[in-house]
């Protein structure tokens, strides 16, 4: 069956035999979603997990992808580290990449061979679009021999006039791994400011910002600690100076998933996209999770019946110029090189 992506057909709900088939699934996210949501949900989750198989495909889906995604298709999960690591090394034809544009431009500058697929061509970012070629070589202008730390919510033409990228749960240690007394960190300045106050090295900060945690404020951290006493607050690191200054644990999307398996804290609030709270809340039923709710317009572009469009169509498909491939490479090459840092409990 084919399914448009602007108005995606939809498949007939489940059948009681396909929802008991499905039942170990929807057990594990039937408190966040409704039933009558899932029984629209689950004839696409079982039409994409046949195609899979027989296209030879596998999901990567970062995570903020929703539940049904997340938990119903998704062969791996994480950050955008872990995604990039692991589309290097997944066995497969075809990469699905549930996540933005960034995301699966990263996935075939690593795995060239394999056809990568995105769901909506549309799902963007803010950061990334925020830059752009052009841009990081007038910083190179503006401080010659400065090297130049791009993180991954960059296009590939980015990357590749970079001397090498970051994620969020890696930037310190990559701007400390190249051993000079200055870098240029682009294009997040919350993200790089974060890094300053780590780090003896001096960064040069550029003028980006993501349009989801930057609505995050400092008094909106203490109204949720006047309101909920004794909760723990974990923030993303894309957030302004004062949330993470107010926050008891500053990290990566899947940092922040680690964290919370060494916090004993009953009540906590994820100061992140807020599909997050819902995929982290199915491992800890013991704790209570404040939700927040700023989603990322762009993440939430990527949907079941999309996905399955995507397989049924084999599109649409990412390709990365081939006059920025090498370079691009070479910037995230090195990135993997640089260990991860352990995360701090
Ligand atoms: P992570 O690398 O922490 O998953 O962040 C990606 C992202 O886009 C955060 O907004
Ligand atoms: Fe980009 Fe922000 Fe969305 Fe992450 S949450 S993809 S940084 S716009």
């Amino acid at each position: 069956m084919q399914v448009d992506t602007k108005d995606p057909q939809r498949l007939p709900e489940a059948t009681p035999e396909l929802l008991r088939e499905l039942a170990p699934v929807y057990e594990r996210i039937a408190h966040v979603m409704p039933e009558a949501e899932w029984a629209v949900h689950a004839p696409y989750v079982a039409r994409i997990n046949e195609l899979k198989r027989e296209r030879n495909a596998v999901i990567l889906a970062h995570n903020y992808q929703t539940p049904d995604i997340f938990y119903g298709v998704a062969d791996v999960t994480g950050d955008s580290l872990g995604l990039a690591q692991k589309a290097a090394e997944v066995e497969g034809d075809v990469i699905v990449q549930c996540g933005v544009h960034f995301m699966a431009e990263s996935s075939k500058i690593l795995a060239p061979e394999k056809t990568v697929l995105l769901p909506d061509m549309d799902a963007g970012c803010s950061l990334a679009e925020g830059i752009t070629g052009a841009d990081v070589r007038l910083l190179k202008e503006k401080y010659p021999g400065v090297p130049v730390v791009v993180y991954v919510n960059t296009s590939a033409e980015v990357k590749a006039e970079a001397d090498i990228c970051c994620t969020s749960s890696n930037a310190v240690e990559v701007v400390e791994s190249l051993g000079t007394d200055r870098v240029i960190f682009a294009p997040d300045k919350y993200l790089g400011q974060w890094v300053a106050n780590q780090t003896r090295v001096e960064v040069i900060l550029y003028e980006g910002s993501c349009e989801v945690h930057e609505r995050f404020t400092g008094e909106e951290i203490e109204a949720f600690r006047r309101q909920h006493p004794g909760i723990h607050v974990l923030a993303h690191p894309e957030c302004p100076q004062d949330v993470l200054q107010a926050a008891d644990y500053v990290g990566s999307t899947s940092g922040m998933i680690r964290h919370l398996d060494d916090t004993q804290a009953r009540q906590v609030v994820m100061i992140t996209e807020c599909s997050m709270s819902d995929n982290v809340s199915v491992e800890h039923p013991d704790k209570d999770f404040v939700r927040p709710c700023n989603l990322c317009p762009h993440m939430q572009r990527i949907t079941l019946p999309k996905i399955l469009s995507a397989l049924e169509n084999m599109a649409p498909e990412v390709h990365v110029d081939a006059s920025v491939i090498e370079d691009a490479r070479q910037s995230l090459d090195r990135m993997l090189e640089v260990r991860r840092r352990p995360v701090a409990a």
